[in-house]
């Protein structure tokens, strides 16, 4: 399969076939998505707390945020990648949004970026598109800003918030994003907001739409200080990861590693090295 393009994201959602699609930080878990097939991948600010171990993605910088999108497009050549601009890459300015933006681009060859908030960001949205570069945007639950909103909670549960997150999403669309990603939304409004938008819905933790994201660290039970709700597990990798170091360390103690399979062997006569070792002694 070649790569996808955006014209293959909009003929899915008017065909009605699902996106998959997971979030990657390195060479390693990108190849392992291409090769499972999914049909594209977010290189999150999440990294912040998955894989840099703060307590939220705030301290996540741009050099960050390339680096690790070197390594995805690397391990993923033939994958849609979607960069995330960190915090406080594109809330000063549209200039400044439009700059940051095109780094993705020009350094790290994404296909696109993300950016989180809804009618507050319309005019980076507006201005990085006209840039000519395809822009996703991101509503509901928006990390970055989650303390305004009183920590990781789920939005748009009542009456109120849900305006509020359906016109954020009116908003997107109408500053020119090709996609919108809904996160810890109900499955009621995202339905209603994917039927009312031209452009792809994505959820995470959203409910049915046009597709589903979910963080590798918590499908692939990885993550160990915190699983949203929303996150279906789908293995035990740090069980599996715990169990081979654990098993290694005590093989290395007791002598059992390494052994002679893992060893390289002489090419010469044994009383060659004999005479040789007495050479230095
Ligand atoms: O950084 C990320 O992985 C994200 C998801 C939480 C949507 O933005």
């Amino acid at each position: 399969m070649g790569k996808k393009t955006v014209l293959d994201f909009m003929r899915m959602k008017r065909e009605g076939e699902q996106v998959a699609w997971v979030t990657a930080y390195d060479y390693l878990m990108a190849s392992y998505a291409e090769q499972a097939g999914v049909d594209m991948i977010l290189v999150g600010d999440s990294m912040g707390m998955v894989i840099l171990g703060y307590d939220s993605t705030v301290p996540v910088t741009m050099e960050d945020c390339i680096s690790h999108c070197k390594a995805v497009r690397r391990g993923a050549p033939n994958t849609w990648i979607i960069g995330d601009m960190p915090f406080l890459s594109y809330q000063a300015s549209d200039e400044e949004a439009v700059r940051n933006a095109g780094r993705f681009l020009k350094e790290a060859q994404v296909d696109c970026i993300k950016l989180e908030g809804g009618r507050r960001v319309a005019s980076r949205i507006r201005a990085i598109t006209d840039a000519g570069i395809l822009v996703m945007g991101h509503i509901g639950l928006t990390p970055q800003s989650s303390s305004q909103l009183g920590g990781f909670r789920a939005r748009g549960r009542d009456i109120d918030s849900a305006r509020e997150v359906i016109k954020d999403a009116l908003a997107v669309q109408e500053a020119g994003a090709y996609a919108l990603l809904i996160e810890a939304v109900p499955p009621q409004v995202t339905q209603f907001i994917a039927q009312k938008l031209d452009i792809p819905v994505y959820s995470i933790g959203a409910g049915p739409c046009d597709g589903q994201l979910l963080i590798c660290a918590d499908m692939l039970g990885m993550y160990q200080a915190f699983t949203p709700k929303f996150a279906k597990k789908y293995a035990n990798v740090s069980s599996v990861i715990i169990n081979a170091f654990q098993q290694y360390i005590s093989e290395v103690k007791t002598g059992v590693f390494p052994s002679d399979e893992y060893l390289y062997h002489i090419k010469d006569n044994e009383e060659d090295f004999v005479k040789l070792f007495k050479e230095f002694s």
